[in-house]
């Protein structure tokens, strides 16, 4: 089939790529003209595992391919995908105007019938809104489809490879049996397939993302509870998550959720009731918790000095979550302002994200981009775990405390054993860890 993918960001780059291993031809269509002449060339602007081999072996084998020309590629495609960015406007609604920009384009340049499928995480009702704001461009006829990404950055080809579910949104028969044979070879294993109303399909998206936000503030709230009553988060986590009805996965507590989808569709979700005059107290906890939790990790580094002004801290981790190189609310940022804020320098080190981090911090007398989790940690009064990378695992304890002037270790993300860090020499916090450290 040929296929049009609207939007080259980390969904309809792995989408695209996704499909064209899967043999059909696929255009890849953005609007940033320096993106799309990187990317004839190989050069991709993301970091995602395996992306950049997919993309290079299906450019050379010609079923790849990008461009920033919407009637061209609208003409060719059967089906149009949009996945471009929903970000949350002022009030916390999403903004839908790329959604419309890219549907409006598709509208005036198709030349007959099209399906046009939304991925983009988007709110209830808004196939229907595209479908009004499209024939105002066309009368011919066309279908409009929701089916929603659930591809976690980092592990996203797999994601899309071998999804748990594909969430098809539609209304009509020829679309549905065209959206069957183009996921067909997906499905090979068993049927990943869920037909449902559209409306039902947009709202799942969000749904999803509010439950896995609710695990991860409920998790942070008992672990707040368990450092003030002397129990240890850690065994509490083994210990409901042997239950088969909770499960293991999503149970652990750290620095607060981030990224760019669960804290933009939390307020999108939010908005929606709003609008629909529904009160939702369980999802504004869930958001004023992870508010916290964020500010956490400063307020203990704070605490354990009394005052951070004139300290380094050694920041370890600075992407949303490990494996991608995406910054987009990342916690790493509120630690970051906040320490500014209070007159700390800081040294900071990323495996993937420098770059990004770089661009969007700009300079600072007070902010030093390190070479490696080392040289971040030289000099530092205390070192801050903020991205579990892997490589963050193993580390030389003996190394770091003599390259450091201090021996704080704040680990946000519980990756290391309190008892042993304390016997390397460190004042280890962690979360939802009581505290041994004397301070
Ligand atoms: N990133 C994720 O992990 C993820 C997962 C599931 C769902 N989603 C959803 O998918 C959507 C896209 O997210 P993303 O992370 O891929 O965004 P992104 O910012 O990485 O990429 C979006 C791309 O769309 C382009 N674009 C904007 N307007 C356009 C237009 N009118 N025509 C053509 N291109 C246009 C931008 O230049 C950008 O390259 C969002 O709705 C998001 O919530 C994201």
């Amino acid at each position: 089939m040929h296929l049009l993918i609207i939007g080259s960001g980390y969904v309809g780059l792995v989408t695209g790529a996704c499909f064209a291993e899967m043999g059909h031809h696929v255009t890849c269509l953005d609007i940033d003209a320096a993106k799309i002449n990187n990317l004839k060339l190989g050069v991709l602007p993301i970091f995602e595992p395996s992306l950049d081999e997919l993309i290079k072996r299906n450019l050379k084998a010609r079923r790849l391919h990008f461009t920033t020309d919407y009637p061209s590629a609208v003409r060719q495609a059967e089906v149009c995908f949009i996945a471009v960015p929903t970000p949350a406007t002022e009030n916390g609604a999403c903004d839908l105007s790329c959604v419309f920009a890219a549907s409006a384009e598709i509208a005036k340049h198709m030349p007959s019938y099209r399906i046009i499928v939304n991925k983009s995480t988007v709110p209830v009702g808004t196939a229907e809104a595209v479908k009004k704001h499209m024939q105002q461009f066309t009368s011919i006829p066309f279908d409009v489809v929701s089916n929603p990404e659930f591809l976690k950055e980092g592990s996203a080809i797999s994601d899309c490879m071998k999804p748990d579910r594909i969430i098809l949104g539609v209304d009509s028969p020829t679309a549905a049996q065209k959206m069957k044979d183009l996921y067909a070879s997906f499905n090979l294993n068993h049927d990943r397939l869920l037909l449902m109303d559209i409306r039902s399909a947009e709202m799942t998206k969000y749904a999803a993302n509010a439950m896995l936000a609710t695990r991860i503030s409920f998790m942070n709230e008992l672990a707040g509870l368990c450092e003030n009553l002397s129990a240890n988060i850690n065994d509490v986590r083994i210990g409901i998550g042997s239950d088969s009805r909770i499960g293991y996965q999503f149970l652990y507590p750290g620095v607060g959720y981030g990224g760019s989808c669960f804290p933009k569709d939390l307020k999108a979700l939010q908005a929606m009731a709003r609008e629909a005059c529904y009160e939702t107290p369980l999802i504004n906890a869930v958001e004023a918790i992870n508010e916290r939790q964020k500010k956490l990790l400063a307020a203990k580094i704070t605490r354990y000095f009394g005052a951070v002004s004139g300290k380094t801290i050694a920041i370890w981790g600075l992407s949303f979550k490990p494996d991608t190189d995406d910054i987009r609310e990342a916690p790493s940022l509120e630690l970051i302002k906040e320490l500014l804020a209070a007159g700390a320098a800081l040294r900071l080190y990323d495996p993937v994200s420098m770059q990004n981090a770089k661009k969007l911090l700009g300079e600072h007398p007070n902010l030093h981009f390190c070479t490696d989790e080392y040289d971040a940690a030289a000099g530092a009064h205390a070192i801050a775990l903020v991205t579990e990378w892997k490589q963050f695992r193993f580390v030389d304890c003996k190394a770091l405390i003599e390259k450091m002037q201090g021996k704080g270790f704040f680990d946000g993300r519980n990756q290391y054993k309190h008892q042993e860090m304390c016997e390397q020499g460190f004042d280890y916090f962690g979360i939802g860890v009581p505290s041994r450290t004397k301070h």
